[in-house]
């Protein structure tokens, strides 16, 4: 896709702002995640709890004096997104212990509509980073409600996902996660799946590097479980999950705000790539300050195709019932 229209009309980037929508275990994960960061020069935090967002402040605020004590953060309100360059919302109900991220819908669709629609009458022109659940379909439904183009509207899809599993292969064949590329497809959520043909170790393809030791392909298949199922037991364990995806979401910031042209795998806006279109999934895409400039189609066999269509079709089941 070419450079789009609403790219001019843009805010400058001269002072880098953040918008955080949501200051629970998430959102405040990030925003501590940011303040160890160099690249922003603006933090500012709403929440409906407005003495929520007050007290998260100015704990963070105390620690800039150890930090980038450049940076100004502040507890606002709607009227702050107008300059802005970056929202991130992160509000919105978390999954329970045995909860499914798709249970959440309909509370977080009402809550999406409602964030959106503020947004939107601040006369917002950034880009919208999505991370409440279930994922792909609060950032449809966030795209909807603030009518901003759909490449400026992202969700941090799974991009947390694929993290757990670089790190999860890097500790397998003892590599630095940092050399392990590949990603987690579709859904964020329980219908996602890897592309195992499309992972490598270093340039070294994942498959071949099974077949030279001699690892049973069941071992990947028990990897994908575990970053699967990574959530569940967290929740189990501690209630919520929030370090794993403050660190992802940080990065996304990043960049977004230093134009990096960065590939991500994140839940983009299908117009036929994969052979859909209309909808929000995960899928890797260059990433700069515009939002997403363009979606990379990898080569899929016969049956990640078919993982990737049931993946959609749940999605779009989702949206077609709950959600218009
Ligand atoms: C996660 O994957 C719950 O979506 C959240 O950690």
């Amino acid at each position: 896709m070419a450079m789009t229209d609403y790219l001019n009309d843009m805010p400058a980037q001269g002072n880098r702002k953040v918008v955080l929508v949501g200051t629970g275990f998430v959102g405040m994960s990030m925003a501590y995640t940011l303040m160890n960061h160099k690249g922003i020069d603006e933090l500012v935090l709403v929440d409906v709890n407005t003495e929520k967002a007050e007290g998260e402040a100015m704990d963070l605020v105390h620690g800039l004096p150890y930090a980038n004590g450049k940076l100004k953060v502040y507890a606002g309100d709607y009227s702050d997104c107008t300059d802005a360059n970056v929202i991130v919302v992160t509000a919105g109900a978390a999954q329970k212990p045995g909860q499914t991220r798709l249970e959440l819908v309909a509370i977080n669709t009402k809550i999406m509509a409602s964030v959106g629609k503020s947004i939107k009458e601040s006369g917002f022109n950034g880009v919208i980073v999505v991370a409440s659940n279930p994922c792909d379909i609060m950032t449809y439904v966030m795209q909807k409600a603030t009518g901003l183009h759909p490449y400026q509207v992202l969700g941090s899809g799974t991009m947390l996902d694929t993290a757990r599993l670089r790190y999860e292969i890097g500790n397998f064949f003892e590599v630095n996660p940092a050399s392990v590329h590949g990603y987690i497809m579709g859904e964020h959520g329980d219908s996602s799946f890897v592309s195992w043909t499309n992972s490598y170790i270093g340039c070294k393809s994942l498959l071949e590097v099974v077949e030279e030791r001699k690892v049973p392909f069941d071992q990947l298949q028990r990897i994908y479980e575990q970053v699967r199922d990574a959530a569940y037991e967290i929740i189990n364990k501690k209630r919520a999950t929030y370090y794993g995806i403050g660190m992802s979401l940080a990065r996304l910031v990043d960049a977004i705000l230093n134009n990096e042209n960065t590939v991500l795998p994140l839940s983009c806006y299908l117009e036929g790539q994969y052979g859909h279109e209309g909808l929000y999934i995960g899928v890797p895409a260059i990433i700069n300050r515009a939002g997403i400039r363009e979606i990379l189609t990898l080569p899929l066999t016969e049956s990640d195709q078919e993982k990737f269509d049931r993946s959609c079709s749940t999605l779009q089941e989702i949206i077609n019932t709950t959600v218009t």
